[in-house]
């Protein structure tokens, strides 16, 4: 795993607006309706078939108890929480505000007394879509007796059950082989890695952080299965989903959230060396079907249907397209050929399309982080931020990846940006000037941490096509910069360089620095819904897992040697030639670092 800064030193930017973001609902709970009027007018049975994130289809069936009408009907309802009809059937649909209006079809005016009509439709929603109150029939409230209509279990099937003497409202919080809740980690524990756990329990003080959650790396095909990797080896996908199921069983609100990465694209880390993977550049086939099929077989099992199976996918792949290609100077061979052959939008599509028809399945794509996207601009050369949420928005439509399948998007990935600077912004004046435009750190990076930039990225998601109620996660694993050396306040200094040198917490070298980096602590604890817009903070990178080897180390892992993780290297162009900051002594990345754990429980804020 590797993220590579864009570097540029220039005089010219496109202000990035950071927009902020709709409040997200926690709801996203389907909504068993209930609901009907009756006689002497008429009665309704409103019933949802099937609901997904943002979306529904409804049956409406409207009993006509009144005289018989001849000419043409007409039926109105208000919708409470600003649904919309998207498309109609049975009926010509019109919607002015929150008022719906179906008038009949041209075939079918009149209605007896005693008979129905079914208009359907399909809706959006966001945030909640309680069923309407109240329905007119030619201009007459439908009042009396109550029918009542029961949904939904399925987003392929439906229960409808009616009496006539009450209304029935069914709330499930956890849907399996049905519609998604809104963020997933609400209301829900998350799966502890037994194998990481016995890992950071065995060192010293690490029984102050062994239970808490961490994402399972499937980063080779053989780790399906399970293999002899001393750190993610013995326990394959079923081992960890058979185990997740028990966690689940255990807790008195029945809901747990697995989460594993998704990481075995062809020609992977196209950028770097260090996490160099199994497939070749070319190998699309492999991976479609000895690696996302057999991960799709065995979650779809449904044994695993009560779980909330949260997939993250493809870290760093597609932003590599943008960043790292000809004609910027950053350019790298590897990902010229992979956005040539376009085997990073296919493996992606395909990984989003297939696990996110799984009912229990939220799909969570990698974003990057603000240290290497956070560049927005209107001149294509300097633009990280726009074009990254485009190129992701370029897998929509392909090998079955709409956007109802894709729950939200994953920020700071094993990195280490800090998720807020404390004591400065961007746009503090020293000298006159905003620091943005004169101090070395920012380099005129829109933002100052993972908060500002998965909020504003999550905006420009939702723009280029994904879903409005999309939600963010931010790796928060070695992000917390604590430790003897965070500064305490803002910086006195009179230059800019010195100012955000002397106030930020982020301490490295360069924010393009990813490997083991020195002086890094564990972050914020994982956490649900920590800010609007944000689905948790996850620890997905498991602490104490290495980044990549200081020096070449053999294997058959596919891994490579990257200087990025050599202590001694002076690094390159894509991190402004400056020092690498990595620790020395690392193992192949993967591998257990007991130094860099260490390292990390001492510099940890909040503080252990
Ligand atoms: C790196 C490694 C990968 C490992 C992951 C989590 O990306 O390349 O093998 O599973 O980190 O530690």
């Amino acid at each position: 795993m590797s993220l590579r800064t864009f570097v540029r030193s220039r005089k010219l930017t496109g202000a990035l607006a950071v927009t902020s973001v709709a409040a997200l609902s926690v709801a996203g709970v389907v909504a068993s309706t209930a609901t009907a009027n009756a006689a002497p007018g008429c009665r309704v049975a409103y019933q949802i078939t099937n609901q997904w994130q943002g979306g529904f289809g409804a049956n409406v069936t409207v009993t006509n108890l009144g005289d018989a009408i001849s000419g043409g009907w007409t039926l109105e309802w208000d919708f409470a929480a600003g649904q919309t009809v998207q498309q109609g059937w049975s009926g010509t649909f019109s919607q002015s505000g929150s008022r719906v209006t179906v008038r009949n079809p041209s075939w079918a005016g009149n209605l007896g007394t005693g008979a129905s009509v079914t208009p359907g439709f399909n809706g959006s929603w966001n945030g909640s879509n309680p069923v309407p109150t109240s329905f007119r029939l030619n201009g007459t409230v439908c009042t009396g007796s109550v029918d009542t209509t029961t949904t939904t279990t399925s987003t392929t099937t439906s229960t409808t059950t009616s009496t006539t003497t009450s209304t029935t409202t069914t709330t499930t919080s956890n849907n399996p082989g049905g519609p998604k809740v809104d963020n997933p980690y609400v209301g829900a524990g998350v799966y502890v890695n037994p194998q990481w756990s016995r890992l950071a329990a065995a060192e010293s003080g690490g029984s102050r952080i062994a239970n808490q959650p961490t994402a399972v790396w499937l980063d080779r095909i053989s780790a399906i299965a399970g293999n002899s990797s001393p750190t993610t080896g013995s326990m394959g996908l079923a081992a960890h989903l058979d185990e997740a199921e028990k966690q689940r069983a255990a807790r008195s609100d029945g809901q747990l959230v697995f989460q594993f990465v998704v990481y075995n694209l062809p020609g992977r880390d196209c950028a770097a060396l260090a996490s160099n993977g199994e497939l070749g550049a070319t190998e699309i086939g492999r991976y479609k079907t000895e690696y996302i099929d057999k991960i799709a077989s065995i979650v779809s099992d449904s044994k695993y249907s009560k779980l909330r199976i949260v997939p993250i996918i493809e870290i760093d792949s597609l932003p590599n397209l943008v960043t790292n290609v000809s004609p910027r100077a950053t350019a790298v061979a590897n990902c010229d050929t992979m956005k040539a052959n376009g085997n990073y939008v296919e493996g992606v599509s395909y990984a989003v399309g297939k696990l996110g028809a799984i009912s229990n399945v939220y799909n969570y794509l990698d974003s990057g982080h603000h240290g290497w996207i956070g560049w927005g601009d209107t001149v294509p050369e300097y633009d990280n931020f726009y074009a990254s949420a485009k190129m992701m928005a370029s897998i929509l439509g392909k090998n079955g990846a709409t956007k109802d399948k894709v729950h939200g998007f994953a920020t700071n990935t094993a990195n280490y940006s800090a998720l807020e600077e404390p004591y400065w912004t961007v746009d503090d004046l020293v000298g006159g000037r905003p620091v943005k435009e004169n101090a070395k750190w920012v380099d005129w990076n829109d933002f100052n941490g993972e908060l500002g930039f998965a909020t504003a990225m999550r905006a420009e998601l939702v723009k280029q096509g994904f879903d409005s109620s999309i939600g963010m996660l931010i790796d928060t694993s070695r992000n917390g910069w604590g430790g003897p050396n965070r500064p305490t306040a803002k910086s006195t200094a009179t230059t800019a360089d010195a100012y955000v040198n002397e106030s930020r917490i982020d301490r490295r070298y360069q924010k393009g620095n990813w490997c083991n980096q020195s002086g890094a602590g564990l972050g914020e604890r994982p956490k649900a819904a920590p800010k609007t817009g944000i689905d948790a903070y996850v620890w997905i990178k498991p602490p104490g897992e290495s980044d990549g080897a200081a020096s070449e180390i053999p294997n058959d892992e596919g891994k490579g040697f990257d200087r990025m993780c050599d202590p001694t290297y002076g690094g390159n162009i894509r991190n402004g030639n400056n020092p690498s900051g990595a620790l020395a002594n690392a193992p192949l990345s993967g591998h257990w670092f007991s130094a860099q754990f260490q390292e990390l429980m001492r510099n940890a804020y909040p503080a252990l």
